[in-house]
């Protein structure tokens, strides 16, 4: 049997084998960005009883109504313009199915869609699904800032729409108003669906704040707003994301959503209603934990001799390791991790996956550093060989 050219087009995921590498050689697991900490208690109570409750069989397909209607106050007000439940807002199963839902909804094959490299892995799979050509515009490392020269050069007569993550996973940026107002241009003078992943929306550092690129005026009709709860509460395997989008968006995802997966799973729904009323505590506290951990991190690849630039949001380092004093430093990202991996017993993500054209990101690996404090010191200890070796 021969696969189908869709899957012939993608390779498997290298985080995900960095984790099965990682728990084959009993090493610390940097690559995957999950939590090894607990999810709130209350989440867990709230979900333990949706299911005693009886909350089993599918939702309403574009969502548990009492969520929807959370979702769109939040939204409202972020967004500003008048989210309405039933006709903006569809609950799918992560952020992930959001994207995958959003490039059926509305990219044709053939279409080409602007992916920022780096690029969350997942990406250039859904695009491909869909039948549409993913196009990269490289941020350049150690600033990741957005070039809009490249940006103008990528854009074609084919370019149907554009994904921006901000918050941005791997490279810890936090995209400025200057940069939003180059996407929103570009947009609008072409005409172009912008579809944005903003699952780190609530991890920010140094103050910053989140700006919803959807609420800037001239994006406002043309911006599909995805969202999740898998890294705000720690519940990544509960599969909670959502999309927020005007008429004409909305309108096109909800089948998509509707005929991948039904609906995103009904007790984790309603638990979530707990976790969107969470107090302001709650926020303050993850912000001061995600500070705490992002120091002891840098400070730990600082003193080892990765050149990292510091996250603005979200919870990974892409850091450069040619300047090490070891022979490895001059090898290439996967080798390096795969290495570091089964010899240091730290797993990390290579930087080159993050790229969809060769010869970008050598040199670099992704540390995720959502852990316990003492499993960052754990990591420290055993990088520590890096010095020696
Ligand atoms: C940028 C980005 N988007 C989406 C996802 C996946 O989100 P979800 O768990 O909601 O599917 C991740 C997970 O690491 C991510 O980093």
């Amino acid at each position: 049997m021969s696969k189908a050219y869709r899957i012939q087009a993608i390779t498997e995921s290298t985080i995900r084998e960095m984790t099965r590498l990682a728990i084959q050689h009993n090493a610390i697991n940097l690559s995957q960005g999950y939590p090894d900490f607990s999810a709130p208690a209350a989440l867990k109570e709230a979900a333990v009883a949706a299911i005693r409750g009886d909350f089993n069989q599918y939702s309403f397909t574009w969502g548990y109504a009492p969520l929807r209607q959370k979702l769109a106050e939040i939204y409202t007000a972020r967004l500003g313009w008048q989210v309405d439940p039933d006709q903006h807002v569809v609950v799918t199963c992560g952020v992930t199915e959001a994207i995958s839902a959003a490039f059926l909804a509305v990219l044709n094959p053939g279409d080409q869609v602007i992916l920022f490299d780096p690029a969350h892995e997942s990406m250039r799979p859904s695009a491909i699904f869909a039948g549409a050509e993913p196009v990269s515009v490289v941020l350049e490392g150690p600033d990741y800032r957005l070039d809009p020269d490249r940006l103008a050069a990528a854009i074609t007569p084919r370019s149907k729409a554009l994904l921006l993550n901000t918050p941005h996973n791997p490279s810890g940026r936090v995209f400025d108003a200057a940069e939003l107002a180059i996407i929103a241009d570009a947009a609008q003078q072409h005409d172009l669906i912008l579809i944005t992943d903003e699952i780190y929306d609530r991890i920010l550092y140094d103050g910053r704040q989140h700006r919803c690129p959807g609420s800037l005026e001239a994006l406002r009709a043309r911006t599909l707003t995805l969202g999740g709860l898998s890294k705000t509460f720690a519940i990544t395997g509960w599969r909670l994301g959502y999309a927020i989008g005007p008429d004409a968006l909305a309108a096109a995802i909800k089948p998509a959503h509707d005929f991948l997966t039904i609906c995103a799973p009904t007790p984790l729904q309603v638990a979530a209603v707990t976790a969107l009323d969470f107090p302001d505590s709650y926020y303050t506290e993850m912000s001061a934990a995600y500070h705490q951990r992002r120091e002891v991190m840098m400070a730990i690849l600082e003193e080892i001799g990765f050149l990292a630039p510091r996250p603005e949001g979200a919870y990974y380092v892409l850091a450069d390791y040619s300047s090490l004093p070891i022979p490895q430093a001059r090898w290439d990202s996967l080798r390096f991790a795969r290495w570091l991996t089964t010899e240091i017993g730290v797993a990390v993500v290579p930087g080159t996956v993050f790229y969809g054209q060769p010869g970008h990101g050598q040199h670099t690996v992704r540390f995720a550093f959502p852990k316990q404090i003492e499993t960052l010191h754990e990591a420290g200890r055993r990088l520590g060989r890096l010095r020696l070796d």
